[in-house]
């Protein structure tokens, strides 16, 4: 149901809704920095100030791209806030029945609000005491009302059954939550500042990371008729991989796996050949010339490499076929602006294939059975 949304211009919904991103992260952000104490504010939350800081652990659950938004919330809240936290798939946490610290909080993160797995995990959760948040698009859904409190994302209607807007949506709701916890704990007035600062600095890096469409529309053409793609990442960009190969899977049919660049090794290495493309998200940052040396190995292998790196980057030519250059923003937050083009490429390549982009074939847009 596409109700009175307009296409505005575009030919798809979901190449709208990868075009609004620099809106929507902009509308997730409104009204919640807070530059006279350097901190996030969330006015549904509903937290005590002796709740907020007796949290032991922080359970992040969902299905999909809202799992793959917890992953990399994970990173975000134990870097910047230090307290411990579970990513789980709403599917198994509701059947696992895994030990939780009392002052455990769980965040559901969903974009419809309706996925009844997601639902049923926060009802489990909170049956044995615990305190359920939602993160979540739509307003008044069946999880917002089942939850304790929560954040809306404000992204708006998203119609393509494929998530974009809402994963960078929810990354970024992640971070102003690490910032909040953050604050109550180690993270200094200064470290809050440099936080916000990068964080107003997101709509625009989005915006010319949006600026790679033709380029990566050549790179689709290249590819289109590949049906195995590997897509690597470390660190911050592990969970980019998963949304990346998760992406090209649901509008294009072609078999794709997201993996851990330095696990490859491990087993996925043993697909690679010329006819098997390996995209790799290896932007400027810690684990950089580890990833090249992962590239290196497939390079070595007779594989086809696409890399996704950042603006400055002058080694990268050396190795990949292919270069899709993005903006540098802080390490953590570099998620939100590298995914911009993996959303293009499964775009493009699905185009290509004939493929229906907005519906795709035995897809929901929310999946409201078990
Ligand atoms: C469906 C959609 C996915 C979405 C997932 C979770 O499988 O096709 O795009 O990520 O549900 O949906 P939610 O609304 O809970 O984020």
């Amino acid at each position: 149901d596409t109700g009175d949304v307009s296409l505005n211009g575009f030919d798809h919904y979901m190449l709208k809704e990868i075009y609004e991103q620099p809106e929507s992260i902009r509308n997730a952000m409104r009204g919640r920095l807070d530059d006279q104490d350097a901190t996030a504010v969330f006015g549904g939350l509903n937290l005590t100030p002796q709740q907020l800081r007796s949290v032991e652990r922080i359970v992040l659950t969902g299905c999909g791209t809202s799992w793959h938004s917890a992953l990399v919330g994970e990173y975000l809240i134990e870097e910047l806030a230090r307290i411990p936290v579970s990513v789980e798939y709403a599917s198994e946490l509701r059947y696992r029945n895994p030990p939780m610290e009392n002052n455990t909080l769980v965040f559901g993160i969903t974009q419809s609000g309706e996925t009844a797995d997601t639902l049923a995990a926060l009802r489990e959760t909170k049956r044995k005491g615990h305190r359920t948040l939602a993160i979540c698009n739509v307003v008044a859904s069946s999880i917002a009302q089942a939850a304790d409190g929560g954040v809306y994302l404000h992204a708006g209607p998203e119609i393509g059954v494929a998530s974009t807007k809402a994963y960078t949506s929810q990354c970024c709701v992640l971070a102003m939550l690490a910032l909040y916890f953050g604050r109550t704990r180690h993270m200094s007035y200064e470290g809050g500042k440099r936080l916000i600062e990068e964080l107003r600095r997101l709509p625009a890096a989005v915006q010319q990371a949006l600026t790679t469409d033709e380029q990566v529309r050549d790179v689709a053409k290249k590819y289109c008729n590949a049906t195995n793609f590997l897509y690597l990442g470390r660190q911050y960009n592990f969970p980019t991989a998963l949304e990346g190969a998760l992406k090209l899977k649901e509008i294009s049919y072609i078999h794709a796996e997201g993996y851990p660049a330095a696990e490859m090794k491990h087993g996925p290495i043993a697909l690679v050949d010329k006819d098997t493309p390996s995209l790799f998200i290896v932007p400027r940052g810690t684990t950089h010339d580890k990833v090249m040396a992962n590239m290196e190995e497939v390079k070595a292998r007779g594989g086809p490499i696409i890399a996704v790196a950042s603006h400055d980057d002058p080694h990268i030519e050396a190795i990949a076929d292919d270069v899709i250059r993005v903006p540098s923003v802080q390490e953590f937050l570099q998620p939100i602006v590298t995914v911009v083009p993996l959303q293009l490429l499964s775009y493009h390549i699905a185009l290509l294939r004939g493929c229906d982009v907005d519906k795709p074939r035995n897809l929901a847009k929310s999946v409201t059975v078990e």
